[in-house]
């Protein structure tokens, strides 16, 4: 059955792959990104599929643009609400010289937008509606063996509590909520040496979002299904 998917960060990368699968499903999708009318892939997907694909405008260093998003949508409902945008912030910058100005854009994109996104378009969700939060093993602090990466590390961390806090909330509503590790993906993010394609991340984390339920809600996945710890 068609669904209507949100995907935000839905310009390059893991996001764009997001909306060229869901959209080739058959599903209509709403795409945001900070500059469409800039946004090649996007573009052509949208004149491919005219009455399937909207672009919408959002940057979510600016939270007052969720108002307009909110308008955009007006009184339709989402089956799927995807927050994927995020940034890494400086890389290779090692303990010993971690710069403050760094700290607040790297949390403002990561932590608090998609908190925000999801409470602005709360009641647009409707009971069997699933949110995926775009996190990273690199949050998980079991997993942290190699340390640094400190505001990275720290912001997914963070969301990963935001994501189960979420899913407490949202339950009453019949809302499920995933923590989703893309993998290590060839993005600008990822690199040129990253282990997987967006092809097999999305592939594999459309599956996760597939079988999620209310007995999975506020757990941390990677896209290949398994659980990974906090
Ligand atoms: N690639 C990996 O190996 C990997 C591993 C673990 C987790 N992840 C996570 O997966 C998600 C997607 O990563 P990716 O590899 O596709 O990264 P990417 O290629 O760097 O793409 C990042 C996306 O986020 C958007 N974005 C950044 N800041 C934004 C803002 N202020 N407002 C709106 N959009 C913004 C970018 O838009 P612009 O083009 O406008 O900058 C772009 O669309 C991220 O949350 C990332 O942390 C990735």
């Amino acid at each position: 059955m068609s669904q209507t998917v949100l995907i935000t960060g839905a310009n390059r990368g893991i996001g764009l792959e997001f909306v060229r699968q869901y959209l080739a499903d058959g599903n209509r999708v709403i795409a945001c990104c900070r500059q469409p009318e800039q946004a090649e892939a996007l573009l052509a997907l949208a004149e491919a599929h005219p009455s399937t694909l909207d672009l919408v405008a959002l940057d979510l260093g600016q939270p007052e643009q969720l108002t307009g998003l909110k308008a955009f949508l007006g009184g339709q409902s989402l089956d799927l609400l995807i927050s994927n945008a995020g940034v890494y912030g400086p890389k290779g910058v090692p303990f010993g010289q971690i710069d403050a100005d760094a700290f607040a854009p790297v949390m403002a994109v990561n932590v608090l937008a998609p908190l925000l996104l999801v409470q602005t378009l709360a009641d647009h969700l409707s009971s069997g509606a699933k949110v995926a939060l775009l996190s990273s093993k690199m949050g998980s602090i079991t997993d942290n063996g190699s340390g640094g990466s400190y505001l990275y590390r720290a912001s997914k961390s963070a969301l990963n509590a935001i994501g189960k806090s979420l899913s407490v909330d949202l339950a009453g509503q019949g809302v499920s909520v995933a923590l989703l590790h893309p993998g290590w993906v060839q993005t600008e993010m990822g690199g040129p040496n990253a282990l997987i394609t967006t092809q097999t991340s999305v592939m594999g984390m459309r599956r996760v979002l597939e079988h999620l339920d209310l007995c999975g809600s506020g757990r941390f996945f990677n896209y290949d299904g398994t659980e990974i710890p906090w």
